[in-house]
């Protein structure tokens, strides 16, 4: 299959978001087409170097971009200040410059914290994502947001700082964890729900070949993820209201998260109930219908995503709403469905009828 390419329209700040199977072994020479220039430091872990840190180092050093690999430790706890500074460590020991490129390849921890070294390194180097899971190709490596974890909370010290190019390679994700793979799908059914029905029914009808990495099908959901989060992401680059959207699910997903204390489930499982739990407070306001909310929990039951809420009192969920990141004015903002296709953003929900849905 050929490399398609979308555009990410940020004014200057635009960058091409590639799709394909093998890509990542002529990243050196899309670089050069793209008019880059300078060192290179590939910022990876002990998982993902041994899969594919060879194919991207030969296709940089044979189009001539020296390579600093940097390997960092894997893992949420490790996404952190101290691993921040093994990246700035590497990066001044080597005496690299303002011309240093920094390239992500790995998943959406790796992406995270590399661009936000980019952001910060030297005030500021150009960045690529090489996303290798799924959740990281349809979701984090696209739109800008980078940061590490606080003690405090997660994400709470970043940045919105785009890269240059994003390179979506399929055939990376023929490696992946079944359940890392099922997680990263929560979020592509997500992007069906808010924004676009045809897509939503795409991924029922075609369950089966997409959980099979067929590679048409696949790359039709990546590239179609991307291209929802691009529109959003164009339209409200700092999320001052749409890009809320990308939030479905999320509200209720980071509480469940933070009250199982992160780790028991993946992040894609907890955003999965989240959806399911903002889909029957859509139905409790009256704007799904009852078949509706079927469907969507038909879909996320079979592509294997866990459904089994775990039981926490309403005081607790509303403890954890309180801290969530969205939270304006002390008011917990939702978003939920005005029938499949189509999310808003509301902070006006009767109270009894959030108490209900909590209680379930
Ligand atoms: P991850 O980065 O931890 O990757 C999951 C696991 O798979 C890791 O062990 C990783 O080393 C391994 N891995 C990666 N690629 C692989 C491959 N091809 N084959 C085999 N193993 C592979 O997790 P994730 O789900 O990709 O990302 C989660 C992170 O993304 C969280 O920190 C979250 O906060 C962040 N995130 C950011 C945004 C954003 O907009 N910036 C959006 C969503 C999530
Ligand atoms: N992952 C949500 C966003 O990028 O806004």
């Amino acid at each position: 299959m050929t490399m398609e390419t979308l555009l990410l329209d940020l004014g200057s700040r635009s960058y091409p978001i590639d799709f394909g199977t093998g890509i990542i072994d002529g990243i050196g020479e899309r670089m050069k087409q793209l008019g880059m220039r300078g060192q290179t430091a590939v910022v990876t872990n002990a998982v993902v170097a041994p899969l594919f840190l060879e194919r991207v180092k030969n296709s940089l050093e044979t189009t001539g971009f020296p390579v600093l690999p940097i390997l960092l430790p894997d893992g949420e706890v490790h996404k952190n200040f101290a691993t921040l500074q093994i990246i700035f460590d590497r990066l001044l020991e080597n005496r690299m410059e303002r011309s240093t490129i920094l390239i992500a390849l790995g998943g959406g921890i790796i992406g995270d914290i590399t661009g936000f070294a980019a952001a910060s390194f030297l005030r500021g180097v150009n960045f690529i994502q090489i996303p290798t899971t799924l959740l990281a190709q349809v979701d984090s490596s696209v739109g800008g947001k980078t940061g590490i974890n606080h003690p405090l909370g997660k994400n709470l010290i970043g940045a919105f700082y785009q890269p240059k190019l994003v390179c979506c390679d399929l055939g990376t994700l023929t490696t992946l964890p079944k359940r890392e793979f099922v997680a990263g799908m929560a979020e592509v059914i997500k992007y069906g729900l808010i924004r676009d029905i045809d897509f939503f029914h795409f991924l029922a009808d075609n369950l089966e070949a997409i959980m099979a990495l067929t590679p048409i099908p696949l790359q039709r959901v990546v590239q179609t993820c991307c291209a929802i989060k691009g529109e959003i992401v164009a339209a409200d680059e700092h999320e001052n209201d749409q890009r809320a959207l990308l939030n479905f699910g999320h509200t209720f997903g980071h509480a469940i998260e933070s009250l199982t204390g992160y780790d028991q489930l993946l992040h894609g499982e907890a955003v999965a109930m989240g959806m399911l739990m903002a889909s029957d407070l859509s139905r409790r306001m009256g704007w799904l219908s009852d078949a509706e909310f079927e469907t969507i929990e038909n879909l996320l039951r079979q592509t294997g995503l866990p459904l089994t809420i775990p039981r926490f009192t309403t005081e607790a969920f509303l403890d954890a709403f309180s801290r969530d990141k969205k939270v304006r004015s002390g008011r917990p903002r939702f978003v939920l469905l005005k029938g499949v296709g189509h999310g808003v953003v509301t902070a006006d929900i009767p109270e009894e009828l959030l108490t209900r849905c909590l209680e379930q």
